[in-house]
């Protein structure tokens, strides 16, 4: 048995100079440079087999726009993905949310393909016939999905060893355990007559430790109701009694 495989993204797209793209910079840049991961960006237009290499054809049954064709698409899947299993995703506002859990899940496996959608959409067929996925990065409509596959892959990359060190620990923790994150300060002490809260100078850490989770759990609770109620639905140690009483 081998080497452990580096992780890799595999992207299918009409537009592969889309890529690396913001993948290119920062963290996730230097990490790409450095070996930590691979970013593979196939053009679907080379698996065209006709003389135009042509993509896209209207759809059946009339309408408005070109739908990408099921046997261009499910050869350059072959091409990209021969003999491999790995999680093949097609990104879509029509797709389940993508959530931290999964996005977990997948920074722990080898690395994904995603199809990256144009046109008014792809021909139904291949989504069964070559197992496809459906993934949605939100209730809202991109032009493609190119943008949704980087922020799908930019999720993972931060998260594999050696990305980011410890500070993606801390915000992942956090956002695993179902709050949002609490405030942060610097540097100067005052800015246009606001102060930082005095809590966090006062050396105190049991104190400051309570009030990050009081401001976290008032965040949560203001904005994002959702997450509140299934955070206050879940058993746990943490959970604190008052929390029984204040909804
Ligand atoms: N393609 C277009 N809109 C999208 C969305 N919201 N999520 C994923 N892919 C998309």
């Amino acid at each position: 048995m081998g080497f452990a495989m580096i992780w890799r993204a595999t992207i299918l797209t009409l537009f592969p100079d889309m890529f690396p793209g913001p993948l290119g910079v920062s963290l996730a840049g230097k990490a790409l440079a450095s070996g930590l991961w691979a970013l593979e960006a196939r053009d679907i237009r080379d698996s065209a087999t006709d003389r135009h290499r042509s993509v896209d054809d209207t759809p059946a049954g009339g309408g408005p726009g070109m739908v990408l064709r099921a046997d261009v698409l499910a050869a350059a899947i072959d091409a990209a993905d021969a003999g491999q299993s790995r999680p093949r995703f097609l990104m879509s506002p029509r797709g389940r949310p993508l959530t931290q859990s999964r996005v977990m899940e997948l920074a722990a496996g080898p690395g994904p393909l995603i199809v990256c959608g144009r046109f008014e959409g792809i021909d139904e067929r291949v989504i069964a016939a070559r197992g496809l996925e459906e993934v949605s990065i939100g209730d809202y409509v991109l032009s493609g999905g190119e943008v949704a596959a980087m922020v799908l892959v930019d999720a993972c990359v931060r998260l594999l060893p050696g990305v980011m060190g410890r500070q993606a620990s801390r915000t992942e923790e956090s956002f695993s355990e179902g709050l949002l994150e609490y405030p942060q300060y610097t540097r100067p002490q005052e800015f246009e007559g606001r102060t930082i809260p005095e809590i966090l100078v006062s050396g105190d850490h049991a104190k400051v430790a309570a009030w990050r989770q009081a401001e976290a759990e008032a965040l949560t609770k203001a904005r994002r109701p959702d997450l509140w109620a299934i955070k206050t639905s879940q058993k746990s140690p943490q959970k604190r009694p008052k929390s029984t009483t204040d909804g």
